[in-house]
């Protein structure tokens, strides 16, 4: 079967720019990206491309070439699907917040509404695609709802994960280190699989393009997640050795990173992971490995978790420890609010809980972040039901300008690595802060010495 028409549901931070690329590198397919969310839409179709809804570097630009040529984003979800041959469903799977599984499971419901919905409309075969990092056997789940409600007509299931990192999703689109397509043994199934395969074969040479049983590809997905957050838990615990002992973390991974056999990648230490995949990704595979009773299993893998909490609080705790053990009514200025840098996506980013942290303590907080907006930082902070959304609101007093966020300040903390931090004029900050004057680097973005030489008290993780 030759492909020409893609639908994708869900025009979020992995279906938006996962379908511009697919769109860009296949002029011959139309791919329909559709939401229920009327205002993403919009923003998506927003005539300057600079506003739509996600930020990612190079990406405005791929949609300016290839919307309304082959690119289209529409809020009619039953049209796009009844007209494709390929249904990616990218909608969001977050972690339960209610009933069995609650905290830990992934939540499926919307994934079932697009199964209840696909079958509803279809009036042709069709392949589906799970693009959502989903828990191991999902697609089973999918295939019982559409064999079950649908019209008799035959779907494919494939799974097939996305390993973007925010930030250089376009990068890691145009040059993936592979792609991975999970389906079904049968003739059928493999029919699918090769469709999908000549797809990505536009533009990604065919020895990248791994095939495999629908559940390895599922639970491949969760254990690089799992390998690659277990690695930053990793150099995190280190990281917290090293500040008692005197030696340097950065050296320390420095060193490890040169053996090969390790690897010189995500070795930075940080004030914790944050992001969509990483935690939820980890919990659901805890939850799976309980389900099945493999508790050493389980429990292996939560530490992982458990590292990374403390972290973050490890961080705020430091920052109260080290401004006399009070920060009430002090100004704390956070450069940086995303969860990485060139991103506007803050899901789970470690400055929503260090600012929980210290507004508990009656600090006030300053916020300076490129990209996030004002109320994506406040309703970040509501959802954790600390407090009431005006005590918040009161609590953070977000800035435009990163020098007048820090005037004034008695201590910064450095939350997110944006290229930017390192360009400013540091004197002319420290100059206009409270004395003597604190900055928290949760990033080990600073130059030492510099920064030292200008009087800061300068504190780094884990040094
Ligand atoms: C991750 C995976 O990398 C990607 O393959 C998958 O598809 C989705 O989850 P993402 O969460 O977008 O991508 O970003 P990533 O670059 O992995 O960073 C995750 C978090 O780890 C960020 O908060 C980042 O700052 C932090 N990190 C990363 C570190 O603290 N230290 C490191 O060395 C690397
Ligand atoms: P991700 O990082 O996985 O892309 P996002 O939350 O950024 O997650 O995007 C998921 C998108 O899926 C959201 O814009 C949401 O409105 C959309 N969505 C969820 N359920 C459905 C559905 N049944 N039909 C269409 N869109 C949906």
């Amino acid at each position: 079967m030759k492909i020409t028409k893609i639908c994708c549901i869900g025009a979020g931070y992995v279906g938006g720019p996962t379908m511009a690329v697919i769109a860009q590198k296949c002029p011959h397919i139309q791919v329909t990206v559709v939401d229920l969310n009327e205002q993403r839409i919009k923003d998506w179709n927003d005539p300057n491309t600079e506003n739509i809804p996600i930020y990612e570097p190079g990406l405005s630009e791929i949609v300016a070439e290839a919307r309304d040529r082959n690119l289209f984003f529409s809020t009619d979800v039953e049209k796009a699907i009844d007209d494709a041959q390929v249904i990616f469903i990218s909608v969001n799977t977050p972690t339960k917040t209610y009933g069995k599984g609650k905290g830990m499971a992934a939540d499926l419901k919307y994934i079932e509404l697009c199964a209840r919905q696909i079958a509803k409309v279809a009036k042709q075969n069709k392949i589906v695609v799970e693009k959502s990092t989903l828990p191991v056997r999902t697609a089973e789940a999918i295939k019982s709802i559409l064999d079950n409600t649908g019209n008799g007509v035959q779907f494919q299931i494939l799974s097939n994960p996305e390993f973007l990192a925010e930030g250089t999703a376009v990068t890691d689109l145009l040059s993936p280190d592979r792609i991975l397509i999970g389906g079904d043994t049968t003739p059928e199934g493999e029919d699918a699989i090769n469709a999908l395969v000549e797809v990505y074969a536009n533009w990604v040479d065919k020895d990248k393009i791994l095939t495999t049983n629908v559940w390895s590809s599922e639970l491949s997905k969760l254990t690089a997640n799992a390998f690659l957050a277990q690695r930053i838990s990793s150099i995190n615990a280190m990281s917290e050795l090293c500040e008692k002992t005197g030696a340097d973390v950065s050296e320390v991974a420095k060193a490890i990173g040169m053996d090969s056999r390790i690897g010189s990648k995500f070795l930075k230490a940080s004030v914790g992971f944050g992001g969509s995949c990483f935690q939820k990704d980890i919990l659901n595979l805890v939850y799976i490995a309980k389900s099945y009773g493999l508790n050493e299993v389980a429990d292996y893998w939560e530490q992982v978790i458990i590292m990374n909490d403390h972290q973050k609080r490890r961080f705020s705790n430091k920052i109260v420890q080290t401004l006399y053990n009070t920060v009430a009514d002090k100004k704390i200025t956070f450069l940086g609010w995303a969860f990485k840098k060139d991103t506007n996506d803050t899901r789970e980013s470690a400055a929503i809980y260090v600012a929980d942290d210290l507004i508990n303590e009656q600090a006030k907080i300053a916020v300076y972040d490129p990209k996030v907006s004002r109320n994506k930082m406040l309703s970040d902070l509501d959802y954790l039901q600390t407090r009431s959304s005006e005590e918040n609101s009161n609590a953070l007093d977000i800035f435009n300008d990163p020098y007048k966020a820090c005037e004034g300040a008695h201590a910064i903390a450095i939350l997110t690595e944006w290229d930017e931090f390192v360009t400013y004029d540091w004197q002319k900050i420290y100059d206009s802060m409270h004395k003597p004057a604190f900055l928290f680097d949760g990033r080990n973005i600073l130059n030492v010495k510099e920064i030292e030489s200008i009087g800061f008290i300068y504190k780094r993780i884990g040094s």
